[in-house]
């Protein structure tokens, strides 16, 4: 199994067996590897792993260099993106707004989160009754990480769907090949997109520094740095990407601990009698089935890898799916458990790109499955041809999970 295209198409369970089954084989033979497209590096162990994310100098995240001429709309899109960015300029971005995303900040959202979280359900079981069906994710985890950092940015409420479908079609449609080479359809319709929402966040920026308020928006509006405000293109990437990665990867975690707990009912009982053990079960969800199972950089530099050397201008896909089930970091890596002794994985990153919506992916998937569980004494998810998984493979989770929520009588 080495073609991962076949993998599209196949039911949920075969294709995370091929999956991990094409992974297992590339990391008992090599760490470091070339891929199946000509010029990709593919990194397929921990320690490899931890040393190119580790190594902003030599690995670097910027990827304009792929974006062909006539996109060069989407370069200007990607000016405030600073998870594309290298320092000085990523510095200096992040830490605009990294305080607003601490673990202290974020926790003080924890009485929203809940409060969101319980009105979601209860308008569903409202409206369907104690035993209701419905789509976990396109009605419940993916609304609630939407409307959460939809909030953070001051946009309005009735935009709330409307930001949801961007971010949903945007990441469908990477900008990128299998393993992050550009394709230019994909490109022009991304394009697309980021124009349309662009034109509204400019609107939204605008109307903020005009009328700053308590959100982030207002602050990025209005901030200087080194005597230079910033100019709306910048705050425009800033904002679309949390928009983007505060959306889609954490509803993807929530459903993933759900469909994990879900294929371990003795783990799911216990999470059940000792809902304190949730934490420790998402860790582990973050490592078994990370929602990002790749991350992306370009080499500045020949590098050694692995005994191996790596050209200058090389793009590399770090299989962090990869490095979570390496043997020679985890003890007996494929057997999920949610009692084992936190070790730190790689889901969100590491090194100077470390996810800053860490705190608030954690704390928006456990109250969510706690208000789950604590509102049904059974919830059964549906594994037949209902569930739909995201289409690119950077993204390992349901786009729709159906299921029907037994609520406690
Ligand atoms: C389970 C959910 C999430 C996962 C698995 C995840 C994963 C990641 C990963 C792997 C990176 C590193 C990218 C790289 O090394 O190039 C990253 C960066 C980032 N994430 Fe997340 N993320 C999640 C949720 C969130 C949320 C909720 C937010 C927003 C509040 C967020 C905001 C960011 C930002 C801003 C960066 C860029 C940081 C930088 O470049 O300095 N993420 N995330």
């Amino acid at each position: 199994m080495t073609d991962l295209s076949v993998l599209t198409g196949l039911p949920f369970d075969r294709r995370i067996h091929a999956f991990f089954a094409y992974l297992a084989d590339r990391r008992a033979t090599e760490a470091v590897g070339e891929g199946r497209e000509p010029g990709v590096w593919e990194v397929f162990r921990h320690q490899e792993a931890v040393q190119v994310l580790g190594d902003h100098r030599t690995y670097s995240n910027d990827m304009n260099h792929f974006i062909p001429e006539d996109q060069r709309r989407l370069a200007r899109a990607a000016r405030g993106n600073f998870v594309g960015i290298d320092p000085p300029d990523h510095t200096r971005l992040r830490g605009l707004v990294s305080q607003a995303f601490s673990p202290r900040v974020t926790a003080e959202l924890e009485p929203r989160v809940k409060r969101l979280a319980e009105r979601l359900l209860d308008d569903i079981v409202e409206d369907r009754g104690p035993t209701a069906p419905l789509d976990l994710v396109a009605e419940f985890a993916g609304p609630l990480s939407a409307i959460v950092i939809a909030e953070l940015f001051g946009i309005p409420e009735s935009d709330h769907p409307m930001i949801s479908e961007w971010a949903r079609a945007l990441l469908g449609a990477r900008p990128a090949g299998e393993l992050g080479v550009a394709d230019e359809a994909a490109l022009r319709n991304v394009a697309d997109l980021v124009d349309k929402a662009g034109a509204y966040l400019v609107h939204h920026i605008r109307e903020r520094r005009a009328h700053p308020r308590d959100d982030l928006t207002s602050r990025l509006a209005t901030t200087v740095v080194d005597g230079r405000a910033l100019d709306d293109e910048e705050i425009v990437g800033v904002v679309g990407m949390f928009l983007i990665a505060g959306y889609l990867p954490a509803s993807v975690l929530t459903a993933n601990t759900v469909m994990a707990l879900d294929e371990h009912p003795a783990a799911l009982a216990e999470v059940r009698a000792r809902p304190a053990l949730l934490p420790g079960a998402i860790e582990e969800v973050l490592r078994w089935r990370p929602p990002l199972v790749r991350d992306q950089r370009l080499t500045t530099r020949d590098a050694e890898l692995g005994g191996r050397v790596i050209p200058a201008g090389s793009p590399v896909c770090v299989w962090l799916a990869s490095a979570h089930r390496d043997p020679l970091r985890y003890d007996d890596p494929d057997r999920f458990d949610i009692h084992r002794p936190a070790g730190r994985h790689l889901a969100f990153g590491r090194g100077i790109h470390y996810c800053l919506g860490a705190p608030l992916a954690r704390l928006e998937s456990r109250i969510a499955v706690e208000t789950l569980l604590s509102r049904s004494e059974r919830l059964e998810i549906s594994r037949d041809g209902s569930l739909e998984f995201h289409e690119s493979i950077g993204v390992l989770g349901p786009v729709r999970l159906p299921g029907t929520l037994f609520t406690r009588r």
